[in-house]
């Protein structure tokens, strides 16, 4: 392209998302599809997580041109955020902060507790005998402020704790060692410490198979109960990890009803449809991911309820899905293909 024209083409800048993009920095066979964040500006953001090193690749580019929001996919848990009690490495987190500051994309944060990744050092006193309940607590209020703290007015939302639910659990609760040293006020100290250092975000309750009748009825019950003592929980979140087969459509339709019954907003989290748990992907299935992507995200739309969209991932080059699968077994979870190619999926979604 020549020079002169290049400039010209270059001093075009879509409003995507809602920042400039200049149509040169992404490659026109990305730029040649309709954004999906575009497509469903009217409606809710459409997210994806991601790690620091994606950013500046052409997976960063994709990124910038499909999605509106970002949640840091490890970067922002406790053990990654303060592996050492007092020292906090932010690198990682304030990398995909920046890139969603530069590109006009919202950031949900995840996650300020999780009994899977809280580093041991929570848990032992420095002469090495188990932490108090109050000392516990006042670790997480210090870990809570220091996080929600930093990124005040620049995470829209958190996932202030993240799969605390069991059906068989005491109480609906997970038996962790948050329960087992706190009691099952830890969650709602988790949830005022959030409101304390960062008054503007909204705080949620993330989790899986929310649409299971058993577990959706103990995480009803307990988004009610705190609630109803005045602790800040805005809405669930609803990670929705998915396969061909379950959740049904009308399941995922019912679970978004009862939730936005209590008076919350739902955030569809960490959204990916497995392919090959029984059978490797082909053809057919893919047409069958698409068709049942389409089908959700009419549900998704059908609810006022539902604030935000968001994928576990970016493309089926980096899913946490095939983290323990043999390069000849990959699943294909999402829109864009390995190649960052768009996949039937997404023609289907953004055709809604
Ligand atoms: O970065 C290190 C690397 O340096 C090291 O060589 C390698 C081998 O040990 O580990 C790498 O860290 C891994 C990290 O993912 C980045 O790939 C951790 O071991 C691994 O445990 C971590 O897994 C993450 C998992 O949560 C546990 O935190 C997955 O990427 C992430 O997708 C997954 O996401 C969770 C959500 O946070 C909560 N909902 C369920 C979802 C799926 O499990």
């Amino acid at each position: 392209m020549p020079l002169r024209l290049r400039m010209i083409v270059a001093s075009f800048a879509t409003v995507v998302n809602g920042c400039a993009v200049v149509v040169d920095r992404v490659p026109p066979d990305i730029a040649r599809h309709p954004s999906l964040a575009r497509h469903h500006a009217a409606k809710f953001p459409i997210g994806a997580a991601v790690e620091p090193w994606q950013l500046e690749t052409r997976a960063g580019q994709l990124l910038a041109w499909h999605f509106n929001s970002v949640t840091a996919e490890n970067a922002m848990k406790p053990a990654n955020l303060q592996p050492v009690e007092g020292r906090f490495d932010f690198a990682a987190a304030d990398a995909i902060v920046d890139f969603a500051g530069r590109h006009g994309m919202k950031v949900r944060g995840h996650t300020l507790l999780w009994h899977e990744e809280t580093p041991e050092w929570f848990w032992r006193e420095a002469d090495g005998k188990p932490a108090t309940r109050e000392r516990v607590l006042e670790r997480l209020r210090t870990h809570v402020h220091a996080v929600a703290g930093r990124y005040r007015g620049r995470v829209y939302a958190w996932d202030v704790v993240n799969e605390v639910v069991h059906p068989l659990g005491p109480g609906c609760l997970r038996d962790t060692r948050w329960l087992q040293v706190v009691g099952p006020e830890y969650i709602a100290w988790a949830f005022r410490y959030a409101r304390e250092a960062d008054p503007s975000a909204r705080l949620f309750l993330n989790d899986f198979e929310t649409t299971e009748p058993t577990k959706r009825a103990c995480l009803l019950r307990l988004v009610a109960d705190l609630r109803a003592q005045g602790v800040p929980v805005h809405g669930v979140g609803h990670q929705m990890h998915i396969d061909l087969e379950k959740p049904t459509v009308a399941e995922v339709d019912k679970t978004l009803g009862l939730f936005a019954a209590l008076g919350v907003e739902g955030h569809i989290t960490e959204l990916d449809m497995s392919i090959a748990a029984n059978a490797a992907p082909g053809p057919a299935r893919l047409e069958r991911q698409a068709a049942r992507y389409a089908a959700l995200f009419e549900v998704f739309m059908a609810h006022p309820s539902v604030t935000a969209v968001s994928f576990w991932g970016i493309s089926d080059a980096r899913t946490w899905l095939n983290a323990k699968r043999s390069p000849a077994d990959l699943d294909q979870p999402l829109l864009f293909d390995a190649q960052l190619a768009p996949k039937p999926a997404y023609f289907a979604v953004v055709k809604k």
